[in-house]
């Protein structure tokens, strides 16, 4: 399963490079409003950031299929060919996504609540569809089990569609989406850092360290030198 940092705050996906093994940066306006800067200068900071060859996610905001298609290739000149510009899984996204897709531009059906969205998005196209699970579940439903009807549903049509699972609010979704072999997972840094967020691992690592100490009266293996 491929991991993307759902975020945009320039140091915090910085940090979050540092320390695990991700595979690109995933946004939406929301995101970006969250940073309170120019969202052009944002997406250019974090493609300069994570290089031309990581994925990065950014979103049209017009609410036509021709407004749309005009984002995507505005986005896709500012920041690169490895940028998946994300479309809203809505009927005018649909045309939108199947016109970009005959322009060779790469499209992730978003804001996806059920199953049948999915399957629209992918048919029209799309290279990724993302549903949002914890807003699912916040609707009474399950959103771990959409993911799997979702990618059922490609994988018995023969869709050449990724899923990219969003909207993850603890470690637990993410680990139900990981055991069933989604492609992809998109989550903000605080739920990535809750992935090891744990009381017994640190405590485990302390008493290495400290009985090491104990035994040497030194605290690591180079200052035996
Ligand atoms: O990537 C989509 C995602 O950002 C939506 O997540 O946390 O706003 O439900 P959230």
């Amino acid at each position: 399963m491929k991991l993307f940092i759902d975020d945009a705050h320039i140091e915090d996906i910085k940090r979050i490079y540092e320390y695990y093994p991700v595979d690109g940066v995933t946004t939406n306006p929301s995101i970006l409003y969250k940073t309170g800067k120019n969202p052009l200068e944002t997406l250019k900071e974090i493609r300069a950031f994570i290089g031309p060859d990581a994925e990065l996610f950014a979103q049209a905001v017009a609410e036509d299929a021709e407004g749309m298609v005009k984002d995507a290739r505005f986005i896709t000149e500012l920041v690169g060919k490895n940028t998946v510009v994300k479309i809203p899984s809505t009927p005018e996204g649909f045309k939108a996504i199947m016109a970009l897709k005959k322009e060779g531009i790469r499209t992730c059906g978003t804001v996806v609540y059920t199953p049948m969205q999915a399957y629209l998005a992918a048919k029209a196209g799309a290279s990724y569809v993302a549903p949002y699970v914890n807003r699912i579940d916040n609707m009474g439903y399950d959103g771990v089990k959409v993911v799997a009807e979702i990618q059922e549903i490609l994988k018995n049509n023969n869709m050449d569609c990724e899923v990219l699972a969003a909207s993850f609010k603890n470690s637990q979704q993410v680990m139900e989406i990981a055991r069933m072999g989604c492609g992809s997972a998109t989550a903000s840094p605080s739920v990535i850092d809750a992935f090891v967020r744990n009381a017994a691992i640190d405590g485990a690592v302390n008493d290495f360290v400290s009985d090491f100490e104990k035994l040497t009266g030194r605290r690591t293996m180079t200052d035996l030198k």
